[in-house]
């Protein structure tokens, strides 16, 4: 009853992350996904631009393909990731439509999507970051709160129940490890929903973590308070980046630093009763996107380029 899970590598879809797709070419990594995880997470290929590129077109291809991996190999799949603000196709962010077309649009898509799947995906994230940090809605960037106000939240849980009554839907977010100004906002967004009857079953942490950073020591304290309301909980995106040295190796101390991060998250997560997936946002630094995202960090998986095992991976293995 407990998934470790992994984000199944997005396939180059960013043009500075240009690496063949390698769930298709390469074996080594096939391998260890296949092997080491009980759950996968789509790192970019459910998302709006890669699953619905053109209005009336979906590209399913490569989420089937990570669906019927999954299955092939006895793992759960979570579902990433259906409202957000980012990686939107032109057609929708650039294109003219009117509330009552748009909101047509995003209904469709849920239906679509989730309708496919249906049976095959134990959480989806529908919500993904909806809130700034500071703890108001993102009503500038996010075309669906600005063009349909913020009920669109709650449809949007409906819809999802409705294709897929038995997948478990969470609203999913970072910087949402400690109490917070933005976590108490999901707080207490979510109890309102919960009020009204909007099927809302989970709340998780995506934890993007850096050594930078002191450790969210409350992590286990937030989660509980939102158990507590009746939620699963999880973790669904886990790294740990560093600041590389110039010479880009990590020393010993920074790795057992990281250990230590990657430790304590998957024992907040075990200590809170419904938290029961823990996902890492992939497993080998070889593909990971945050050396592309964050300029002058990175070695932020459990793994090395070559899939050798860092301190993390054992300090995760011996804690479980
Ligand atoms: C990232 C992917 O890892 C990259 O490959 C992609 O270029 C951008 O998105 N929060 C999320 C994830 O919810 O979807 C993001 O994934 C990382 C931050």
């Amino acid at each position: 009853g407990f998934y470790i899970g992994t984000a199944a590598a997005g396939g180059g879809h960013h043009e500075s992350q240009p690496y063949p797709d390698p769930f298709t070419k390469d074996l080594e990594y096939r391998s260890v996904l296949a092997s080491e995880f009980s759950s996968v997470s789509a790192e970019n290929q459910m998302k709006w631009e890669y699953i619905h590129p053109e209005q009336g077109r979906y590209n399913f291809g490569m989420a089937d393909r990570i669906v019927r991996f999954a299955q092939l190999n006895r793992q759960v799949v979570r579902g990433h990731t259906l409202l957000w603000h980012s990686q939107n196709p032109a057609w929708v962010e650039q294109g003219d439509f009117t509330p009552e077309q748009l909101r047509e649009i995003l209904r469709e898509h849920i239906t679509t999507v989730v309708g496919r799947y249906k049976g095959k995906i134990q959480q989806w994230d529908v919500a993904n970051e909806i809130f700034n940090d500071s703890g108001a809605l993102r009503t500038t960037d996010n075309i669906w709160i600005r063009e349909l106000g913020p009920g669109i939240i709650a449809d949007a849980f409906r819809w999802a129940h409705e294709a897929d009554p038995k997948a478990q839907l969470y609203f999913n977010d970072y910087n949402v490890e400690s109490v917070n100004p933005k976590s108490n906002a999901y707080y207490a967004l979510i109890k309102d929903l919960l009020a009204q009857g909007v099927p809302v079953h989970g709340f998780s942490a995506q934890s993007h973590l850096s050594t930078r950073y002191g450790f969210p020591g409350d992590l286990q304290a937030n989660l509980q308070r939102f158990a507590d309301l009746g939620l699963g909980t999880a973790i669904t995106e886990l790294d740990v980046r560093m600041d590389l040295p110039a010479n880009g190796v990590p020393t010993a101390e920074m790795l057992e630093k990281q250990a230590d991060y990657y430790r304590r998250t998957l024992t907040a997560c075990l200590n809170v009763e419904g938290c029961d997936s823990f996902t890492i946002w992939g497993f080998t630094d070889k593909y990971s996107w945050v050396p592309v995202f964050f300029s002058g960090e990175g070695a932020a998986t459990v793994m090395w380029d070559d899939f050798t095992r860092k301190p993390a991976y054992h300090a995760l293995q011996c804690t479980l």
